[in-house]
């Protein structure tokens, strides 16, 4: 199969030096990628700005910020068969954008925020036959969230996983998640992202069989 997955934070330009961004490494993108390779697929990674050194035959297309990422997604999203949005995009970027350092002045800074295009949801009407996996990176309930998001963002699984667990979700090497589908659940145990992700390409595996398996009407 031909994975597409995305990986890393995005960044949004406030002036010349400064933008928003978050925590995220990379990691789990990067390894979904690297283990979508060991099991024979060919991948294509659309990565945010971070410090890995890409695993061995995987394609790496870089991008900044939010819109650049969602114009890759795009670009490549015919040529695959399936999606793994790992990156943690940025919900929100300045309004403005100043061509020069903004300056210092005053006691403070008000900055104005609009959202980002919502990259897997806008993706949902171009889908056909491809798998579609998203990720949920969440702080409160996260089983509620994710399955949420799988809803609203047309997934065919969510992946959940407890940002605020110190071993799990941003910079670390391991993560704990919960495969959310419409009608299954399943709780993994605290792994290294390498295994999350061959977890995840061999999710992607099995559905990709049952639809082919899956008698035509
Ligand atoms: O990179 P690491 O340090 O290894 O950390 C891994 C991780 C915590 C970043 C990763 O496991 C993870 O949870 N990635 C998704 C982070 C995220 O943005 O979650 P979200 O719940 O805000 O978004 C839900 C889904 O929508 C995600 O698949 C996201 O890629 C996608 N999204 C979000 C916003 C947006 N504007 N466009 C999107 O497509």
């Amino acid at each position: 199969m031909r994975f597409l997955v995305t990986a890393g934070p995005t960044r949004e330009a406030l002036d010349p030096v400064r933008f928003l961004s978050n925590r995220s490494s990379g990691r789990m993108g990067y390894a979904v990628a690297e283990a979508a390779v060991r099991r024979g697929h060919a991948a294509t990674l659309v990565s945010g700005p971070v410090s890995l050194v890409p695993p061995p035959g995987v394609r790496v297309v870089d991008v900044v910020s939010a819109e650049d990422m969602l114009a890759a997604v795009r670009r490549e999203f015919g040529a695959c068969e399936a999606l793994v949005m790992a990156a943690a995009v940025a919900d929100f970027r300045p309004v403005e954008r100043s061509a020069t350092k903004v300056k210092k002045s005053g006691a403070g800074l008000t900055l104005a925020l609009e959202r980002t295009p919502d990259i897997l949801a806008s993706l949902a009407p171009l889908k056909e036959g491809r798998i579609v996996v998203g990720f949920a990176a969440e702080t409160g309930d996260p089983l509620a969230e994710a399955r949420r998001k799988r809803r609203d963002k047309g997934a065919d699984m969510i992946v959940a996983n407890d940002v605020l667990a110190p071993d799990a979700g941003f910079e670390v090497e391991t993560n704990r998640v919960t495969f959310v589908e419409e009608n299954r659940v399943t709780a993994l145990p605290l792994m290294s992202k390498l295994d999350v992700a061959d977890h995840i390409v061999r999710w992607v595996e099995a559905a990709a069989q049952s639809r082919m398996s899956r008698p035509t009407p």
